[in-house]
C-alpha cells in the first residue's frame, strides 16, 4: 500500500506533481480559469469587499499565503484566522465578506464550527476541501475540491500543496474578473502554473542532498525558520513539518521580528533556515541572515536560482527554479518537507503517526 516507499509521507510527497496537476487541470479552459463550482457570477466576484480565510494547522498556513496572493494580485483585503479563535471572537462579518474555510479532512471540529458561525451570520462560505462528501464539503455553500486523493500520513504534504493551487486559481480568477490583471498577465501566470508539477518533481529528486544535510541536525535543540511576506508563510509550514514529526523544537519568525526577542535564542551552531524567494525583499532578509550569523547561527537558505547574493551570506543554499513570485511557496516547501521528513527518519521517530496527533481533529 505504500507503493514501495518507506513511509506514506514520502509516498505522498512524491504524489505532489500529479495531485497539483489534477487540481489545476480541470479549471483551465482556453486560456482562462473556470471554476464553475464557485457558484459566483462575475458580478458577484466584483462585489466581494473582503475575504475571511479560516482554517487550522497547515491549512491555516496556506491561508496565510493566500492573504499575500489575494491582496497582491486581486487587491482584495484578506483576514486570516485560526478556526479555534474565529469561532469564539464574535467576528465582524459585514456584507460583501466571502468566508473561505480550508480543510483537508473536511471534518476538523473547529473549522466546521467556524463555517456554521459564518453561515449563521448570513455569509457565503466557500469550502476548499479534499475529502469528497465530508461535513465541511456538505455544509459549505460552495466547494472547491483539491484533488490530492487520500492522505494517510498525519503530516500533510500533498493536500497542503493542492490547497495552495486552489488559492492561486481563485486569486487569479478574482484578479482577472476585477480588472487587476490583463489577459496576457493571466496567460503568463497560467504558463508558470503549468510548470509547477515538473519543478516539484525536480526538487523531490534532490532528496539525497537534503537527507545528508538533515543528518547533521538530528541532535539539534532549536531550529528557526525566517522569511518575509510569502516567505514568512512558507516558514510557518516548514517549521510545523519539522517539529510535528521530529519533536525538535522549532519556531517560524517574520524575519524582521527576530530582533524583538527571539534572536536571544541563537547560539553557536543554531540552524536558521532562511526563505528568500521574494525579489523585492532579498536585501532585507539577507541583512537578517547576516544578523543571525553574527550571533553564531548556521544558515541554510532557500532561494531562487541566480540569487548569488544569498550564497555570499548563507552557509548552505538550496535553489528553487524561478517562478511567478506568488507561486514560490509551492516550490520552496519541497526541500522543507524533505528536511522535516529526513530529520524524523534519522531520529527514528514514527514518521507517519507522530505521538499525540490525529489525522483528523474532530474534537475542539
Ligand atoms: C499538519 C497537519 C495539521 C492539519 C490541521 C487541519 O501537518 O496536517 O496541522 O493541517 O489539523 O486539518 P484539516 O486540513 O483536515 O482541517
Amino acid at each position: 500500500e505504500k507503493g514501495g516507499y518507506e513511509h506514506f509521507m514520502l509516498k505522498e510527497m512524491y504524489e505532489q506533481p500529479k495531485a497539483i496537476t489534477d487540481t489545476f487541470s480541470p479549471r483551465l479552459k482556453n486560456g482562462d480559469i473556470v471554476i464553475d463550482e464557485l457558484g459566483m457570477s462575475d458580478g458577484d466576484i466584483r462585489e466581494i469587499r473582503k475575504i475571511m480565510i479560516v482554517a487550522c494547522g497547515s491549512a491555516y498556513h496556506t491561508g496565510v499565503t493566500g492573504k499575500y496572493v489575494f491582496e497582491g494580485l486581486a487587491r482584495i483585503p484578506v483576514e486570516v484566522d485560526l478556526a479555534s479563535e474565529f469561532r469564539y471572537r464574535d467576528p465582524i462579518l459585514d456584507e460583501g465578506t466571502l468566508v473561505v474555510v480550508i480543510s483537508q479532512s473536511g471534518e476538523t471540529a473547529d473549522s466546521l464550527a467556524a463555517l456554521r458561525e459564518a453561515k449563521a451570520r448570513g455569509r457565503r462560505v466557500l469550502g476548499i476541501v479534499n475529502v469528497v462528501g465530508s461535513s465541511i464539503a456538505r455544509e459549505a455553500d460552495n466547494v472547491m475540491y483539491t484533488w490530492a486523493g487520500p492522505e494517510i500520513a498525519v503530516a500533510t504534504t500533498k493536500a497542503y500543496s493542492c490547497q495552495l493551487i486552489a488559492l492561486y486559481l481563485l486569486a487569479m480568477k478574482f484578479a482577472k474578473v476585477r480588472g487587476m490583471i490583463s489577459e496576457s498577465e493571466l496567460e503568463e501566470m497560467i504558463t508558470e502554473l503549468k510548470k509547477i508539477p515538473a519543478q516539484v518533481e525536480m526538487l523531490l529528486n534532490n532528496k539525497d542532498r537534503i537527507q545528508k544535510f538533515a543528518n547533521r541536525y538530528l541532535a539539534a535543540k532549536n531550529i528557526f525558520f525566517i522569511g518575509r511576506g510569502i516567505d514568512y508563510a512558507i516558514s510557518l509550514e516548514g517549521s510545523l513539518k519539522l517539529k510535528e514529526i521530529s519533536y525538535i523544537h522549532s519556531e517560524a519568525y517574520a524575519a524582521g521580528e527576530l530582533k524583538h526577542g527571539t534572536i536571544s535564542l541563537i547560539e553557536d551552531g543554531t540552524l536558521v533556515t532562511a526563505l528568500v524567494t521574494q525579489e523585492e525583499l532579498y536585501k532585507k532578509t539577507i541583512s537578517n541572515i547576516v544578523e543571525v550569523k553574527t550571533r553564531g547561527a548556521f544558515v541554510m537558505a532557500v532561494t531562487n536560482t541566480g540569487n548569488t547574493d544569498v550564497e555570499k551570506a548563507a552557509d548552505y543554499v538550496v535553489y528553487i527554479p524561478k517562478t511567478n513570485k506568488y507561486f514560490a511557496n509551492s516550490l520552496a516547501i519541497i526541500p522543507l518537507q524533505l528536511f522535516g521528513y529526513y530529520v524524523s527518519v534519522g531520529r527514528g521517530c514514527d514518521v507517519d503517526k507522530p505521538r499525540n496527533l490525529a489525522k483528523s481533529v474532530t474534537v475542539e
